[in-house]
């Protein structure tokens, strides 16, 4: 079984971003720049704006971190967003989920101006993905598919198994698995025999958040098993996928953690430069 090694391709991924950066700054005399908003004092989102935070830095971004109170109003939110929109040392702009209640995602997320989208959450960035052109690309489903990419160069013609649809996960990485010439199947919470479905696939990417839902006996030898849930459980975090079972089946697995969180990260940078150098 190969275990995929999210944090090792992350870190390639940073060390090429890395030299990216000081070649964009020896030809523009710029470099990209990236602002995360923050808002109230959930303990996960204040992890993962920290680690996005330090990973920016370490690859020589610009990197700033806005932070408001729970109780900020929505105008305030959209405000900054307009004023970041407009500044030119800002390439990527990309405000922490989940929002408090009072706040409108919708309304958020379309106030971004798509060109500095890095969460590819905008509309019209998610239109530009499932027609096939060019677009900021959510993070997480992109450090899927490079971690896919890895195991299996070529997946034209496989079966490829989503399960969840979300539009942070599921529906954008079906969009990826599509554009390589895989037969896709979404599945969800509510999908009949989950497991049948799944038997089917030469690739899983489990994206539900229900803890191991994936077992041993519903994946076939030679299946590329990628797991994005994290799931907090009496022992601890586990992802969509029982790791026990499923490693003496698969023919390769990402762990949890070290899969493909170290990978949505090192994809943010990405989007970050990428922004960055579509605006120059
Ligand atoms: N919260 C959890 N994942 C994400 C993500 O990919 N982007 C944003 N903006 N918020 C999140």
């Amino acid at each position: 079984m190969i275990l995929i090694d999210g944090k090792k391709e992350a870190a390639i991924l940073r060390e090429e971003l890395k030299k990216e950066v000081l070649d964009l700054k020896a030809r523009y005399n710029k470099i990209p720049g990236l602002t995360v908003i923050l808002i109230g004092e959930l303990a996960p989102s204040k992890i993962y704006v920290r680690n996005k935070e330090k990973s920016a830095k370490e690859v020589g971004l610009k990197s700033e971190v806005i932070k408001y109170p729970d109780s900020v109003d929505e105008i305030t939110i959209l405000n900054k967003i307009y004023e970041l929109n407009k500044d030119d040392s800002v390439s990527g702009i990309l405000v922490q989920l989940p929002l408090p209640k009072h706040i409108n995602k919708k309304k958020v997320i379309e106030a971004i101006r798509p060109e500095k989208d890095v969460d590819g959450f905008h509309p019209q960035n998610v239109g530009n993905l499932s027609s096939g052109y060019e677009s900021s690309i959510p993070c997480t489903p992109l450090g899927c598919y490079f971690l896919i990419k890895k195991v299996e160069p070529n997946l034209s013609g496989k079966k490829a198994i989503v399960i969840g649809r979300s539009n942070l996960n599921g529906k954008p990485m079906t969009q990826l698995l599509l554009k390589e010439n895989c037969t896709v199947t979404i599945t969800h919470s509510k999908t009949k025999d989950l497991k049948r479905e799944c038997l089917k696939g030469d690739i899983i990417v489990a994206a539900v958040g229900i803890p191991e839902l994936v077992r041993g006996d519903w994946v076939k030898k030679d299946t590329i098993v990628i797991d994005v849930g994290i799931n907090k459980t009496e022992k601890g975090l586990v992802g969509d996928v029982n790791f026990e079972e499923v490693s003496k089946v698969a023919k390769a697995l990402t762990p949890v953690p070290g899969g493909v969180g170290p990978m949505t990260i090192a994809c943010l940078l990405k989007n970050t430069i990428e922004c960055f150098k579509r605006s120059i």
